[in-house]
């Protein structure tokens, strides 16, 4: 751990338990600021928890969890002032079906701010701007494709200027046209807006060009952290089976947790 002063998140020994269960253990990781950083993993193995305990919706069973240098909030007022510094998109987009588009993304600006209207509708605009969506304004979620409808769930994410960002399953239901569209927009709103971008994906062929640091998830903790090169040319029998695909192998359909931390290649 060389780098905590920058460090946009950073997680030590964390235990994450879930309906009595340990879904995750001993999680020691660190997201440079200013970086994208792909969470990589099987199906049910815990990604989806794992931002629960960043964006302090799931309180740790052991260890400590950090965002931006601050231990994340258990009381409920520090932990929305927290929660303000960081864009999430849902494993679903969360758009509300009887709002408009414009009004979707103008959301969270309503319930965080007290802008005026007209500065509002402005920054708005300049939100869906951004994910090139800005003709869209007046349509509602239910007019739009799958691919739309994501970047209007980007959009909003964005309202705030979070400088951290969360992308839950970003992939999911789009076609490969609509994903690279997705993909391309993630990496140039980080790079050009600075944000440090965490994203949870088993998409390992879409995500790991545009990342930084790799992580992969299984068998209930982290068994690899490094760089996308280091990740791609691992001997590791796990990791290969889970890059390629491969049913058979140490990634087992459910249950059993061993505790190997393989390949524990900290950049
Ligand atoms: N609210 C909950 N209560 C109890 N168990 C839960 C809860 N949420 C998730 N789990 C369990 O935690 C484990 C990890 O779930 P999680 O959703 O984090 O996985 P995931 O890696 O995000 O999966 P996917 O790729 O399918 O989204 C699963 O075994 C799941 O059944
Ligand atoms: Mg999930």
């Amino acid at each position: 751990m060389t780098v905590p002063a920058t460090a946009a998140v950073q997680l030590t020994g964390v235990r994450l338990d879930r309906g009595g269960r340990t879904i995750l253990r001993d999680l020691d990781l660190v997201v440079p600021r200013g970086s994208i950083t792909a969470v990589l993993g099987p199906s049910g193995t815990g990604k989806s928890t794992l931002l629960a305990a960043l964006t302090g919706e799931l309180v740790p069973a052991a260890g400590e969890v950090r965002v931006f240098g601050q231990s994340v909030p258990q009381g409920s007022r520090d932990l929305l002032e927290m929660r303000k510094g960081i864009g999430v998109l849902l494993q679903g987009n969360g758009l509300l079906t009887d709002l408009s588009v414009a009004e979707n993304v103008a959301l969270p600006l309503r319930a965080h701010t007290r802008l005026p209207e007209p500065l509002l509708q402005r920054l708005v605009a300049m939100k869906l701007n951004a994910v090139g969506l800005r003709a869209a304004a007046d349509l509602y979620p239910r007019e739009l494709s799958g691919g739309m409808a994501r970047r209007v769930a980007l959009a909003r994410a964005l309202a705030l200027d979070p400088p951290l960002m969360l992308y839950d399953e970003p992939l999911t239901g789009l076609d490969p046209i609509a994903s690279g569209v997705i993909m391309s927009l993630i990496r140039r709103l980080s790079r050009s807006l600075g944000l440090t971008s965490i994203i949870v994906s088993h998409h390992v062929r879409e995500t790991l060009p545009i990342a930084d640091q790799a992580v992969v998830i299984a068998n209930g903790g982290i068994v690899f952290d490094g760089t996308p090169a280091q990740l791609e040319s691992s001997e590791d029998p796990l990791l290969r089976q889970f890059l390629h695909g491969e049913p058979d192998g140490p990634i087992p359909f459910e249950g059993a947790v061993p505790r190997t931390r393989a390949a524990g290649a900290h950049a």
